[in-house]
């Protein structure tokens, strides 16, 4: 669908890369020209998956990272400078999550999904930021979240509030940082049927059926369809496109207000 050359020349850091949408998002960007690096805290996932896309003849590396530690997060951006001599494009996928009901959510509990989805987020923006703005392609950063952070979402009020506070912190940024050639975006997935959190939260549970239904196209969509997403939003295809939150739920989060 996209030229092999869409992302040529341009350097991509993502978080969470080893697994899931993340890598599918790293598979895509390589496959079209990009150097990528891939980051998270099992190191060995990340290698293995940084190994397998060499294999297939593009520029993959790996490093450990936990974004809860801004000073991993700089380390890890850092290196991505230093072995591919560029950062152009910023993928904030990391995250971390669990149901539970709020009366009975520790503090350390809602913390830490704080830590690792909002915090870890801005780390990465904010230590990318020098070279984003160097980028001579123009800077790109994508945060993983949810029309859920928006709506609210009972049982995980930590990544409700995590990921509304993400879709605020790159409007700020789409405003702050546009005068820098930077393009700060969001993208809100619905639920993605082969990703391990929706195995988990929905399938494991029995509830994939009744989960399904509730997006107006009447099924989950394929990781394919966020990784074509974020193709489209690093890319010069969407150069005008700055501040958006790209809703790409199968029409479910609409469906929900409609009801
Ligand atoms: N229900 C209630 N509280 C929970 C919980 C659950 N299912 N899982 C973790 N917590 C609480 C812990 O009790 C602890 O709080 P406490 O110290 O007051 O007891 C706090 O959260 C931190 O838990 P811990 O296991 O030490 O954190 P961690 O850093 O090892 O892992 C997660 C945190 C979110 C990554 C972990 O819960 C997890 O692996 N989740 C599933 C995988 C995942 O999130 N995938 C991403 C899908 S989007």
């Amino acid at each position: 669908m996209f030229n092999n050359d869409t992302l040529k020349g341009r350097t991509a850091l993502i978080t969470g890369g080893g697994t899931g949408l993340g890598l599918e998002i790293a598979t895509a960007y390589a496959r079209l020209g990009a150097s990528v690096m891939l980051v998270g805290r099992n190191e060995e996932r990340v290698q293995a998956a940084a190994e397998t896309l060499n294999r297939d003849g593009v520029k993959a590396a790996a490093a450990k990272c936990d974004v809860r530690n801004y000073d991993e997060v700089k380390a890890a951006v850092e290196g991505t400078v230093k072995q591919f001599g560029s950062l152009d494009i910023l993928i904030n996928n990391a995250a971390g999550n669990f149901v539970c009901p709020t009366s009975e959510l520790s503090p350390n509990g809602f913390r830490t999904v704080i830590d690792i989805d909002l915090n870890g987020t801005f780390y990465g923006c904010h230590a990318a930021y020098p070279h984003l703005k160097a980028s001579k392609h123009g800077g790109s950063i994508i945060s993983i979240i949810t029309m859920l952070g928006v709506t609210g979402w009972p049982g995980a009020a930590h990544a409700a509030s995590a990921k509304g506070g993400i879709l605020s912190l790159s409007r700020t940024l789409a405003v702050e940082w546009g005068g820098d050639g930077i393009r700060v975006n969001t993208i809100s997935p619905g639920p993605i049927g082969d990703t391990e959190g929706v195995q988990r939260m929905y399938i494991d549970a029995g509830k994939g059926d009744l989960e399904a239904k509730k997006t107006a196209l009447g099924r989950f969509g394929a990781k394919v369809d966020i990784a074509n997403a974020a193709v489209y939003l690093a890319s010069d295809l969407a150069g005008y496109v700055t501040g958006e939150n790209l809703i790409v739920d199968g029409g479910r989060w609409l469906k929900y207000v409609a009801a």
